[in-house]
């Protein structure tokens, strides 16, 4: 029996890096994918390739998660093909890095309104959703699993990158707050916290031998991460494996938050 058989998973930000790897992974364990994207219809369509590839079922809906009447028309669409939706992963975000100083309003906006704003529009239709629907017993124990994509910069401080570290320092209090309010509707809301995972996000470190050797000294583990590191714990967090777990974040990072540069100072 596969893990999220016959479950609908909506996934934000589908269209590449960890969206695209979760969404397989997914695909994989029997879930129906929504592949969301805001650009890139080349890489959602990719995604769509690779899942029909083996036999799975998705579909592609172009929406901008900070927008509440495509956020709203995405869930509808999503709930008129494949029935409900039992699975949000709310993946989409971006990075916009600017010092302090010469940060422009607009750049800071932009990142709390996609990385923050589309948190709140997504878990409050998928909470819809799922309050309507109720336990299906045959698909899974929980009413509906909300998975908020977050980062390490939820507790490490970040310079050079404010508003992306303030949106995902909010994500750690929207997912508690959050799972405390749906416990008693039977609704699972965690997060994910990748590290450093090789994507589009930042390909500029990775692609270059003298950035990789740095990051490289950042985690432990010795290794950066794949977007399948973190699909495969999406799996799990999603699946009734977890059923227990609620308001926590899984941070998925090779170590980088044990404070590597401890190791041999203070
Ligand atoms: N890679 C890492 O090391 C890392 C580490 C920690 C956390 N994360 C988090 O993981 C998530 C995914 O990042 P990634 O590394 O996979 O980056 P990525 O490859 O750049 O993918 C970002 C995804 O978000 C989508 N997106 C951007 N703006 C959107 C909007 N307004 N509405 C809907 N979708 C939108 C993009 O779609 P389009 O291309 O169609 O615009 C794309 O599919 C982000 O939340 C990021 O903060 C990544």
């Amino acid at each position: 029996m596969k893990r999220l058989q016959g479950q609908t998973a909506l996934i934000t930000g589908a269209s590449s890096g960890l969206g695209q790897g979760i969404a397989l992974a997914m695909a994989r364990e029997g879930a129906q994918i929504c592949i969301n994207y805001s650009h890139s219809q080349e890489g959602a369509e990719e995604t769509l390739q690779e899942i029909e590839s083996f036999g799975g079922k998705a579909m592609i809906v172009q929406a901008d998660v900070s927008k509440q009447p495509a956020v709203k028309a995405m869930f509808q669409k999503t709930i008129q093909t494949f029935g409900t939706v039992d699975i949000l992963v709310s993946n989409a975000g971006i990075q916009k890095d600017a010092s302090f100083l010469d940060m422009s309003l607009e750049d800071w906006q932009k990142v709390l309104d996609i990385n923050l704003t589309g948190q709140f529009l997504c878990a409050q239709e998928a909470a819809r959703e799922f309050m309507r629907r109720g336990i299906v017993k045959e698909r899974s124990q929980a009413a509906g699993k909300i998975i908020c994509m977050s980062s390490v910069h939820d507790i490490i401080p970040w310079a050079g990158h404010i508003n992306y570290a303030t949106t995902k320092g909010g994500v750690l209090m929207f997912m508690k707050t959050l799972a405390q309010e749906l416990s008693p509707y039977k609704i699972r809301v965690n997060a994910l916290s990748p590290g450093a995972i090789k994507t589009r996000i930042n390909e500029s470190v990775w692609k270059d031998e003298h950035e990789r050797k740095q990051l490289l000294k950042l985690i432990p583990y010795q290794r950066i991460g794949e977007p399948e590191d973190i699909g495969k714990a999406a799996v799990w967090l999603a699946s009734d494996e977890s059923d227990y777990v609620q308001g926590q974040t899984i941070y998925v990072d090779g170590g980088m938050t044990l404070y590597p540069g401890f190791v041999d100072n203070g």
